[in-house]
């Protein structure tokens, strides 16, 4: 079911020094700060030839990454998405599976302007996985 990897999150404690290393010492592609109010995050994509990176920041007082950079002070790997044809077959088939997706268990609109879920980290070996509904 699911294709390619769309990206790896890393969180990050300061998004500015973050997308500085990218651009300078590691000399990649870094695009612009979004907000993303209803994910409370803050994200920049980089680009790279073959997937993405995604920086993330808390982004608002309730942000949903804000235990996350509790336990990782200097940032951490977050999660990774991966690409799936249709989200709603998708969590047709995982909810049938007994996986549990983070939130309303709806999806909503990610970064890229694509329907997008979170699925809790306790059923895939301890990583938040993020499915992005991109059609070929
Ligand atoms: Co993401």
């Amino acid at each position: 079911m699911i294709g390619s990897l769309n990206h790896i999150a890393i969180a990050v404690p300061d998004l500015d020094e973050a997308m500085a290393k990218y651009s300078g010492p590691l000399g990649a592609k870094v695009g612009q700060p979004q907000n993303l109010v209803e994910h409370g995050v803050t994200v920049v994509f980089i680009d790279l030839p073959n997937t993405k990176i995604e920086l993330i920041s808390p982004f608002g007082e309730n942000s949903p990454i804000l235990s996350f950079m509790k336990k990782n002070p200097n940032g951490g790997i977050h999660h990774i998405c991966y690409e799936v044809d249709c989200i709603n077959s998708a969590i047709s088939k995982l909810t049938e599976g007994g996986a549990m997706i983070l939130g309303d268990g709806k999806p909503k609109i990610g970064a890229h302007g694509n329907p997008v879920i979170f699925l809790h980290p306790k059923d895939f070996n301890g990583t938040l996985i993020e499915l992005e509904e991109v059609r070929a």
